[in-house]
């Protein structure tokens, strides 16, 4: 029997993450955060030392480096070489370097297979940049998702702030631009809304109303 892949896209800062796992939580979908895949191996290769912009030192690493998603009670954890750095890779600093060397061609190649072995073993719900586009062009549901930068600022902030880390919104913001800038003009599957993706601003949405939206794209999509 083939497997349901849902395919959510979108700038940093949407609220993709958590849109996605609760609405996975709903559909009892696993739910594939790629873009913790991506911090995992940035924070590897800064805790190696290698410049975020050395490309062919980031390449030779990968080897060393091993990725893998575990659940645990409904939480996705994220394992660099077994170790839980889930909260580890939530920093600015690793942020930075997750978008870095998520332009790396081999490191997007890594990742392809290992998110498409994914998705040939469950039913699945991922989010990311270049999920619709590239890792499951056939999925059967895609949504870009999106919101403002100045809303999606404000809402990382208090994100950050909820965890002990001391920002300000124009940190924050020039901190998001940036980041749209380099993950939307990267050579190597950039981000980009698919053709046949739904869009979805959830501007001027609650988090229950864009949960909502989603799960009734993903039953239109399904059942017709
Ligand atoms: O969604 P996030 O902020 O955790 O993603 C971290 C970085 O990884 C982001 O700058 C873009 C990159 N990324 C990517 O290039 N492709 C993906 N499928 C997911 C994330």
């Amino acid at each position: 029997m083939g497997y349901i892949s849902v395919a959510i896209d979108g700038p940093s800062g949407a609220g993709k993450s958590t849109i996605a796992l609760a609405a996975a939580e709903r559909l009892r979908y696993i739910y594939v955060d790629t873009g913790a895949m991506y911090r995992a191996i940035g924070l590897a290769v800064c805790r190696k030392g290698i410049a975020e912009d050395d490309a062919e030192a980031i390449a030779a690493a990968l080897p060393s480096i091993d990725v893998s998603l575990a659940y645990e009670g409904g939480a996705q954890h994220v394992l660099l070489c077994g170790e839980d750095v889930s909260e580890a890779v939530r920093t600015p600093e690793i942020a930075r370097y997750a978008s870095k060397v998520s332009a790396v061609p081999a490191v997007r190649q890594f990742l392809l297979d290992l998110q498409r072995g994914m998705a040939a073993r469950s039913n699945i719900l991922m989010d990311g940049r270049d999920i619709g586009t590239v890792i499951l062009p056939d999925a059967p549901v895609k949504i870009f998702l999106t919101a403002s930068s100045a809303v999606r600022a404000a809402r990382r902030c208090k994100e950050l702030r909820e965890k002990g880390q001391q920002v300000t919104l124009e940190s924050v913001k020039a901190d998001i631009e940036a980041r749209d800038k380099l993950d939307m003009s990267r050579p190597v599957a950039p981000l980009r809304q698919a053709e046949d993706a739904v869009l979805l601003d959830t501007s001027d949405m609650t988090l229950a109303q864009s949960i909502e939206a989603v799960l009734r794209i993903i039953k239109e999509k399904i059942e017709g």
